[in-house]
């Protein structure tokens, strides 16, 4: 029998869970990451396949991990081990767990780092650091990042920040935060898009870059990337949004706050692509020049308005907030098995976490500077641990939830979580069950060269 609440305790309403799962998606993700990929893997198409994974793939997993995480209403590990028992099948369900709970740590730990990038870059706009010339943005760029001991410090910072909050309890402080944060930060990105717009024919190419798909830029690693970009937008496959939907009240429609949170995930990344592409190609920059992608393209905007200074301090201070209301959600499961499993009190539970997550980032603040030549199959410390968590264990984590869901727990339990129409309910439970992991495995076969 499912239990009915979680030792955790609750979101407060509907709209609360739509905040704090919003918060979990939209982050580093969007306005970091999505626009360098998107420029290293050449535009138009890379962008269609990725919308059509998060339609396809992303939605119907999202639910899934969803409903999961509501009926088990425990940390990810414990709620597979329950689920596993209810459905009958095989304890070593609860292994899934454990993989999403070493992704969450893998990618937090350099996901700090980035997070600390922004938050030099607050400090960079308000003491007048930005400058209208793109070759001085750079520089000061590659001058942060050769830096161990700034990359460690701002990490640090960030880390920092991300254990106080998770520390009192995801749900205390987070609904208000979010609740400020995400409308705020969406009208920053239409500044900067009204801003991308003065380009004039250069906002053009821009949006021509992003949407007039050209199928010959992309390769299967390409889609690759593609795919495991929805995952890692989504915040799905390693147990986050299974977390917070065992915090998330009964009587709540999954499917419908599903969509609303995919949705504004998805308008946040195509908005910060408009934004940049036209200041990339206005200023004569390489789309594919890689993590730094924003930070040398979003300051030459600031430098160019009227009182930029204070508009780039308030769009970092905001990205800030994203990332950590995303870094939250990675640290959750485990410190919710820590709380569940050890006995171990909240804040004690997040200072072990946050310590060796901290750790870890420290080799990959180093692996942009003096640890540059330390190669894991050929890639940088950074490049590695970002291949593995969203292009390899997020969608593995997601495959197996699907099968999960769709194929081993009992259908009357899914419906009853779901409550839906006959007919919706069929086709979310198609897509669950064939579509999202056939799509998944095809790829990796591809990848494989054996497809
Ligand atoms: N979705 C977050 C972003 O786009 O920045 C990152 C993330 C959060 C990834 C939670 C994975 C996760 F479980």
């Amino acid at each position: 029998m499912a239990k009915t609440k979680s030792i955790h305790g609750e979101w407060s309403s509907r709209f609360a869970y739509i905040l704090a799962a919003t918060g979990s998606a939209v982050g580093l993700g969007n306005i970091w990451k999505f626009p360098y990929i998107t420029g290293e893997n050449g535009g138009g198409a890379f962008v269609l396949v990725y919308l059509g994974c998060v339609l396809a793939i992303g939605i119907p997993i999202m639910i899934a991990e969803t409903l999961m995480g509501r009926r088990g209403r425990q940390s990810p590990i414990n709620t597979l081990r329950d689920l596993s028992a209810e459905a009958g099948v095989s304890p070593h369900w609860q292994y899934l767990g454990w993989m999403g709970v070493v992704a969450g740590v893998l990618i937090l730990s350099y996901y700090s780092v980035i997070a600390g990038w922004a938050i030099a870059y607050v400090f960079k706009a308000f003491f007048g650091g930005f400058s209208a010339d793109a070759a001085i943005v750079k520089s000061s760029f590659d001058n942060l990042v050769a830096s161990p001991g700034q990359l460690i410090f701002w990490h640090s910072v960030f880390m920092v920040a991300t254990i106080s909050v998770v520390m009192r309890g995801v749900k205390g402080g987070l609904e208000k935060a979010v609740l400020l944060l995400m409308p705020a930060l969406l009208a920053l990105l239409f500044l900067l898009v009204a801003y991308a717009m003065t380009t004039g024919e250069y906002y053009f190419q821009g949006l021509s870059f992003l949407f007039s798909p050209d199928f010959s830029e992309i390769d299967s690693d390409a889609v690759l990337t593609a795919m495991g970009h929805a995952f890692f937008t989504l915040g799905l496959g390693m147990g986050a949004i299974m977390v917070y939907g065992s915090y998330m009240p009964k009587g709540i429609s999954i499917v419908k706050t599903s969509l609303y949170i995919a949705g504004a995930d998805t308008i946040v990344a195509l908005l910060a692509g408009i934004a940049i592409f036209p200041l990339v190609f206005a200023n004569g920059l390489e789309p594919g020049s890689g993590p730094g992608l924003i930070f040398q393209t979003l300051p030459i905007a600031f430098g160019n308005m009227t009182g930029g200074w204070l508009f780039g301090v308030l769009f970092f201070v905001l990205l800030v907030f994203a990332a950590l209301t995303s870094s939250i959600s990675l640290v959750e499961p485990i410190v919710a098995w820590l709380v569940e499993n050890k006995g171990v009190s909240r804040a004690k539970a997040s200072v072990i976490s946050g310590g060796a997550i901290w750790a870890l980032g420290v080799s990959v603040a180093l692996s942009f500077n003096s640890w540059s030549d330390v190669k894991i199959f050929d890639k940088t410390i950074f490049n590695f641990l970002d291949y593995l968590t969203a292009n390899l264990m997020l969608p593995i984590g997601g495959f197996c939830i699907a099968v999960f869901a769709g194929w081993l727990m009992h259908q009357k339990d899914v419906r009853n979580e779901l409550n839906l129409p006959d007919q919706q309910y069929e086709i979310w439970k198609f897509l669950v069950s064939y579509i999202a992991p056939a799509a998944v495995f095809i790829v990796f076969l591809h990848v494989l060269g054996l497809f």
